[in-house]
């Protein structure tokens, strides 16, 4: 890297696909990330000094202590993410960063997971896999390993912003009927037929399957605790593919360890990725993922390609398309 540079500098703080690598190279004096190490607080503000912008993931947390002592030189974090509640925007804005995040280009990604996570549970996909594995898979019976079918069953969905229609969609390739809760209801048009509740307490008793696409703000931790559990059917399945947080853990694995719910199917989790609830491990009625609902190599590259559209607005004094705070 030149000091001799005119161009603006940057901190990538994790390895990103290579085509991004290479726009951000060719218009950033940037530093990379090539070993894609987590960086610590610590590390993250060493790093930011003399940078214009950070290009985080959400696993760099912007803790109101990390940006107050973010380098005056940072103008903007420019997130490689969707959600955004890695950064507290309160702090953010308190110090005049701007802060972007990278909408629309997940939601076909996301929505396939989301799909993936209710087949996989509805279908016990992962003890299937574990028992040919384990060579334990020693007979056939109509009664071994049955599990549930998704096809005209209700889907319930939390959240039906982009990725909440985008399953909706996909989901009614399944035949399944749509109920929804929503913080306004969608116009007719969008809505396709589902059904609106106006909140989660009425939509729950009509799921049989419930998708959560919200994210993670003050109103949403803990949404789905113990006394919403208590008020979906005993067979329904939990999928969640937003954020941990929105998830009581204990709840949800009393549930799933009692009868109070049928199965589950998680991408994400409180504490990902090693202090998640051990119990999730031990469980046979969850499919489990490791936060990878936006791992294609085509949202990949549509993601970086977004932040940098909005690094660039920045840089040029312009607003940026995809400014959260
Ligand atoms: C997102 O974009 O929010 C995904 O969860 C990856 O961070």
């Amino acid at each position: 890297m030149s000091d001799t540079s005119n161009k603006p500098r940057v901190l990538v703080t994790r390895k990103l696909p290579e085509n991004v690598e290479a726009r951000i190279a060719r218009d950033y004096e940037a530093t990379f990330n090539p070993d894609d190490r987590q960086y610590d607080s610590a590390e993250l503000l060493k790093l930011s000094e003399g940078m214009e912008a950070i290009i985080p993931c959400h696993t760099e947390k912007f803790t109101p202590e990390v940006i107050e002592h973010l380098p005056s030189s940072v103008k903007a974090i420019v997130n490689f993410s969707v959600g955004y509640d890695h950064v507290n925007t309160a702090a953010a804005i308190e110090r005049g960063i701007i802060v972007t995040n990278t909408p629309d280009v997940l939601s076909d990604a996301t929505a396939e997971i989301a799909m993936l996570l209710m087949l996989g549970a509805a279908r016990r996909a992962s003890e299937g896999d574990r028992l040919v594995r384990s060579q334990q898979w020693k007979d056939w019976s109509p009664a071994f390993m049955v599990g549930t079918q998704m096809t005209g069953k209700r889907l319930g969905i939390i959240g039906m912003g982009r990725v909440g229609q985008v399953v909706a969609k996909r989901a009614r390739g399944f035949d399944m009927e749509i109920h929804y809760h929503n913080r306004s209801r969608l116009p007719e048009e969008n809505e396709q037929g589902a059904t609106y509740y106006s909140s989660v307490e009425e939509l729950l008793p009509h799921c049989d399957f419930l998708s959560l696409h919200c994210p993670v703000v003050p109103e949403s931790i803990g949404l789905l605790n113990e006394q919403r559990i208590a008020l979906l059917p005993d067979h329904a399945i939990v999928i969640n593919t937003a954020r941990g947080a929105i998830v009581d853990d204990g709840a949800l694995i009393a549930a799933l360890s009692h009868g109070g719910v049928r199965a589950a199917g998680l991408d994400v989790f409180n504490n990902e990725p090693v202090g998640i609830h051990p119990a999730y491990r031990e469980l046979e009625n969850v499919f489990l993922l490791p936060h990878i609902g936006s791992a294609t190599s085509e949202t990949r590259d549509a993601m970086g390609f977004r932040a940098l559209d909005n690094l660039d607005a920045i840089v040029a004094g312009k607003a940026p398309g995809d400014r959260v705070a």
